[in-house]
């Protein structure tokens, strides 16, 4: 991986990481190679390149630049969508083992839980995750039950030892405390920095899905998580024309024991794909500029206007995660949640605007709305007239007149 010395800033990283050797008449990006299968005969294991399921030349520039804006200190894991690399980080949870996961995460992460949680016999614990005193308690609560007492499995095995340990040791730690920040659609806010050192004294894994802020507002690694995930579905690659996922860390085992479960169980990335992320990495300073001026305006909008019951943006002064956000984040991200009275009014909204498109995902650069409700598995302490944004970069006041009009119908 290459290692900047003097360091350039990140909207500079994003620009410049990752770009083919410099020689006269080199191509200035690096090329896609379509090919499944790679030219040798010796030991497999000693191979760069053999076959397209164990590594391909194809994802090596977006993981290595998605490492270094993230601080890692190796390069990340591309997998085939966000739940991919979600679903290989939660498979790092032993059987008998605990996952304490936000209330509110991104339905999808709680749904892979759950059913990961069932199946592979490990306990599955809801935390208000900006309740940090909760968090706390829940993660004192971890290191003192042993794992057998924890788990649904009568033949547990008793990890509670390991789980005691540090999570210095990443191939012992029983139990993983999961961070979302902010959360998917409530926007809550949690103490990353506190909550993964309380995570590391009590020897369980710190992972945060950092999708909502990306690598320009907050770079968990340096806070002491284990791993970062990221849809890359969304920001990253950000015009809503790929599906994709990765993983970052800096711990060697981690790293090995996940890239051994993505070349096992085959969640990868298609070499296109992950060239079209590439491309949208580089913009993402320039889009999240314009992403979060708008979602401010926006948001200081709605908290004005007397149909809105309620806005959720951490940059609003009144916000209960601005503070905190304030604190830790380079910026307050794009994603804005509103409610209204009810469902019906929130769903009239969502089908009367004209340039805010309807649908669900976020990060593009093109402006979304969603009620969250309409998705079965949304947790039912979500509003049924909650409304999520993703706020584009189109003009502000277009933005707002559009969904002024909507809801005022
Ligand atoms: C915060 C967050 N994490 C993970 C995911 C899952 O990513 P993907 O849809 O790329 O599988 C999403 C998708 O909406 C998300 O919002």
């Amino acid at each position: 991986m290459t290692s900047r010395e003097p360091s350039y800033a990140p909207e500079t990283v994003l620009v410049d990481a990752a770009r083919p050797d410099r020689s006269q008449g080199a191509a200035v990006n690096p090329p896609i190679v379509l090919s499944s299968t790679f030219i040798g005969s010796g030991d497999i294991g000693d191979a760069k390149y053999a076959y397209g399921r164990f590594g391909t030349p194809s994802w090596e520039p977006f993981e290595e630049a998605l490492a270094e804006l993230e601080h890692a200190k190796l390069p990340g894991l591309v997998y085939g969508s966000g739940l991919a690399a979600i679903a290989s980080v939660l498979s790092l949870i032993p059987r008998g083992g605990t996952l304490l996961m936000p209330r509110h995460s991104y339905q999808g992460s709680l749904q892979a839980a759950e059913e990961l949680a069932e199946r592979c016999e490990f306990a599955l614990v809801t935390v208000d995750i900006d309740d940090t005193d909760s968090v706390i308690a829940a993660l004192d609560e971890v290191r003192s039950t042993p794992a057998a007492a924890r788990s649904k499995a009568a033949d547990a095995p008793d990890l509670a030892a390991a789980s005691a340990g540090s999570a210095d040791d990443s191939t012992t730690a029983s139990a993983m405390l999961w961070i979302e920040s902010p959360t998917n659609p409530m926007l809550e806010v949690a103490d990353v920095p506190g909550l993964l050192s309380a995570a590391r004294e009590r020897g369980i894994l710190g992972v945060v899905d950092n999708t909502f802020a990306t690598p320009l507002l907050q770079t968990p690694l340096d806070h002491g998580a284990d791993i970062v995930v990221h849809s890359v579905t969304k920001y990253l690659a950000g015009h809503s024309d790929v599906v994709l996922g990765a993983a970052v860390t800096s711990d060697e085992n981690l790293h090995a024991r996940l890239l051994a479960d993505r070349a096992i169980r085959g969640a990868i990335a298609g070499p296109f794909e992950v060239w079209l992320a590439l491309r949208g990495l580089r913009t993402l300073s320039v889009r999240m500029d314009r992403a979060q001026s708008n979602a401010a305006e926006i948001a200081a909008r709605l908290n004005a206007h007397p149909d809105v019951a309620e806005v959720r943006y951490p940059g609003l002064a009144d916000d209960p995660g601005h503070a905190r956000a304030a604190e830790q984040m380079n910026g307050f991200g794009a994603i804005v949640a509103f409610c209204v009275d009810d469902a019906q009014k929130a769903t009239a909204i969502a089908e009367a605007v004209d340039l805010w498109t309807p649908a669900t995902s976020l990060g593009g650069v093109e402006s979304l709305i969603e009620r969250r409700r309409r998705h079965a598995s949304e947790p039912e302490s979500v509003p049924e007239g909650l409304l999520r944004l993703s706020v584009g970069i189109e003009h502000v006041d277009d933005l707002w007149n559009d969904l002024k009009a909507a809801i005022e119908g």
